[in-house]
Formats: structure tokens, sequence, C-alpha cells
């Protein structure tokens, strides 16, 4: 990512935060936000055995999950929806999880920073569809984004897409199978109708499976370089 300050087009605030969520906000943010000038190791207490990516963590459902199975990793999740944020740091203290930093801001703004392949893995669950191709320009997937997460991701690395919307499974498969550095696992199409061992439902997917939305889950291997 280079050039100007990419606009941000979608919510950053909802409803006003109860009083408990705002002193998260106000005490335990400043602990956990995600410093892009601060190597890894400093962040997180020492060096991570594997460093991975959450991009618009929504209310931090998944986040919570793959940082509790792996305690010895860190994960850095991007939300700038202020609520969302709010609920990830309630369910990192209801977890008691120290693995975890937020960036609670537009993504973009923090992958130049960002160690070349110092990443493990990166996860794009259900970003906004804007299905309008004249709202094109505002997918999260945009070239520029792809080439970052290309330089960020180790080889070997995984990058991981899911959507429940026809025109976003489009746009997510078709920039990422374009892309020379990753390379797309699946075999079969169970392997696109099946959640990834590890994931678990977030709010849009099961928002998605009640209004009869089929989930879908593409894997992207980082090829070596
Ligand atoms: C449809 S929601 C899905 C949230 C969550 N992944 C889930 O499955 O429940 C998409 C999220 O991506 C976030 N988002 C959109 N653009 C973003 C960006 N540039 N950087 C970080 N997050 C972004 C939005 O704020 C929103 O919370």
């Amino acid at each position: 990512m280079t050039g100007e300050t990419p606009h941000f087009y979608g919510r950053r605030r909802g409803r006003k935060l109860r009083s408990t969520m705002q002193k998260l906000m106000d005490t335990r943010l400043p602990e956990l936000r995600f410093d892009p000038a601060a190597p890894a190791a400093a962040q997180f207490g020492g060096a991570p055995a594997d460093l991975f990516l959450e991009i618009g963590f929504g209310g931090g459902e998944n986040l919570v999950a793959i940082a509790a199975a792996r305690p010895e990793a860190g994960f850095i999740g991007a939300e700038p929806f202020i609520n969302g944020v709010a609920s990830l740091l309630r369910h990192i203290e209801d977890g008691g999880l120290s693995n975890i930093r937020i960036w609670d801001d537009d993504v973009r703004l923090i992958l130049d920073g960002m160690a070349e392949g110092g990443l493990a893995g990166a996860y794009v669950l259900f970003p906004d569809p804007w299905p309008k191709r004249r709202h094109a320009a505002r997918r999260i997937l945009q070239p520029a984004v792809l080439d970052s997460l290309a330089r960020l991701i180790r080889p070997g690395g995984m990058l991981v897409l899911a959507s429940d919307h026809p025109v976003a499974k489009g746009w997510l498969l078709q920039a990422a199978v374009a892309h020379p550095s990753f390379v797309w696992t699946a075999r079969r199409p169970a392997d696109w109708r099946t959640r990834p061992a590890g994931l678990v439902p977030t709010r849009y997917m099961k928002k998605a499976e009640r209004e009869d939305r089929v989930p879908n889950w593409f894997l992207f291997e980082r090829r070596p370089a």
C-alpha cells in the first residue's frame, strides 16, 4: 500500500457504548492497541511463535477463538467500528487472553509498516460485499491490499477468505486467484463449503445462515518467493 490516506466507507460508530464497555475502551484499548512501528516481540512480551492478522474482525468472535486456541501465537485484529472493538475487548477480558493486539482503524494504515514475511496468515471473513459495480473501489481486497498481504504473509502461510454474498464471493476469489503470490488450495467443493477447523461462526455468518445464504471459505497459500 502506498500513496494517499485511504478513505474508509463503513460505519465507525453504532449505538452509544454502555458505561462498562466505554470503561474497557478507556482503560484496556490503550494497553492493547497495536503499534505498527514497534517490533512484534516488544508488543507481545516476547516474539510470538507465529503472527496472524484478521482484517475487519466485527465483534471479534473469530479472533478470540483462534487466539485462545494458540496462546503461543500473536494476533492482530483491525476494525474501525468502535462497537466491534468494545465487543472484542469484552471477549478478551472474559477469556483472559493476552495475545491479541488491536488496530482500531482502517487496516490499510498499518500494512506498509509491518515486517515483510512477518505473518503466518491473514483472515478476511465476510467483508462488506459492496455488490454494486460503481462501488467496486470500496471492496477491501483491492490489488494494493493483496500486494501488501503477499509481502507480509511468509511463503507457505495462509490467506483465509470467506463470504456469503454471491457478488463478494466472486470478487474475493477473482482477486486472490489472479494474484501470482497466492494459490487456491481447494481440491473439491467440500473444501469451500466447509468452515475450516478452528474458525467459529461469526455474527455475519450466523445472520447469513438465518437468511438462507450459503457461506463459503476460500483458503489460499502464499507461494514460495
Ligand atoms: C460485514 S462485517 C464482518 C465482520 C466479521 N468479520 C464477521 O464475520 O462477523 C465487515 C467488517 O469489516 C470492517 N472493515 C471494512 N473495511 C475495513 C478496513 N479497511 N480495515 C479494517 N476493517 C474494515 C467493517 O468495519 C466491518 O466490521
